[in-house]
């Protein structure tokens, strides 16, 4: 990690911004340890960079891609309920905020004394805070660029605030089921004793849908994992021939969750950051996984990590779930 900085970032002052994010090394290590594995695997974090972020914008606008309006329909109709559970004039941290649309819905009923947006997408996290700032005047924020999925320390504490947490678009689902009670635990650290988690969590459903929403038909979402190679060319001084890989996503009932993968068209050898790594025809990478939960399952991870579930919302063809968690 870089030492942590903060400036003032915007002219109303309203917008502190604060690098915490991961340094080319990092990404270095973790690249290089992923592609010497048997199955080779790249975190999905990794995806977001400038483009990547776009990419994922679109991602969200596609007829396929229910999860997003699907879980933006659940906070418009519910929200007033969701922001009395989370109370007002909260320290409220968004964990993977992206373009931080989602707290649109919830930030004149929440009022809360400080938003933090914490993103791996500086850039865009940057740009995303100016927009709320200037929709939403006299809100103080503090955008902190992070990977959120590994330990992390507040810039700012605030200890005069309670603390609540937002945690949309079922991200959690990105992280192995392990890796998600861990980092429910440490999400719950940090907000403290009653302290409150609104988290959106994608259901299991049928699978024509599932594979539609990660394969759709304009290739969005190929482009999207595409992208991890081009940016991996770009900042590792990789050559991978993007044209010799193409995208791969299916849901697996037995682990309940989508896999992403990048196929290797040919037999090809890529060099990475001064290391060779060999492809056969048809070895993929993996890229990401999205595991697809059942209320009471994600309910049963939940109190693994300590949370008490107080509450869920879902839509009317229960395709996604919205829970507010008690940590304590
Ligand atoms: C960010 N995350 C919850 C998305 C998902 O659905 O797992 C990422 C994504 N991957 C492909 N499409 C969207």
């Amino acid at each position: 990690m870089n030492a942590p900085m903060s400036n003032l970032s915007d002219s109303t002052s309203r917008v502190h911004f604060h690098d915490l994010k991961p340094t080319p090394a990092d990404m270095r290590a973790e690249v290089l340890s992923g592609l010497a594995l048997p199955q080779k695997r790249l975190s999905p974090k990794f995806f977001y960079d400038a483009a990547g972020s776009r990419l994922f914008d679109a991602i969200c606008e596609l007829p396929e891609y229910y999860p997003t309006r699907t879980e933006i329909g659940i906070l418009r109709r519910h929200g007033a309920e969701m922001a009395a559970r989370l109370g007002r004039d909260a320290l409220l941290i968004e964990l993977g905020s992206g373009s931080s649309l989602k707290i649109r819905t919830l930030l004149t009923a929440l009022r809360p004394a400080v938003y933090m947006p914490v993103d791996i997408s500086g850039e865009h996290l940057l740009r995303s805070a100016q927009d709320l700032a200037a929709a939403f005047p006299g809100l103080i924020i503090h955008a902190v660029c992070a990977d959120y999925s590994a330990a992390f320390v507040l810039p700012v504490e605030h200890h005069e605030h309670p603390r609540a947490a937002f945690f949309p678009g079922s991200s959690i689902g990105n992280f192995e089921p392990p890796a998600a009670t861990r980092f429910l635990k440490r999400v719950g650290e940090v907000l403290g004793p009653g302290g409150r988690l609104l988290i959106g969590v994608d259901l299991v459903k049928d699978i024509r849908r599932l594979d539609a929403a990660y394969n759709d038909a304009d290739g969005v979402t190929a482009a999207f994992n595409l992208n991890l190679l081009t940016r991996i060319n770009r900042e590792l001084g990789a050559d991978f021939d993007c044209g010799a890989f193409r995208h791969d996503a299916f849901f697996d009932v037995g682990q309940s969750r989508i896999e992403m993968h990048l196929v290797s068209t040919r037999p090809q050898r890529v060099q990475v950051a001064g290391q060779a790594f060999d492809f056969a025809e048809g070895e993929t990478i993996h890229t990401e996984c999205s595991y697809k939960y059942r209320v009471d399952g994600f309910h049963a991870l939940a109190a693994e990590a300590g949370f008490i579930a107080e509450q869920v919302w879902t839509d009317a063809d229960a395709l996604f779930s919205v829970h507010c968690l008690v940590w304590g």
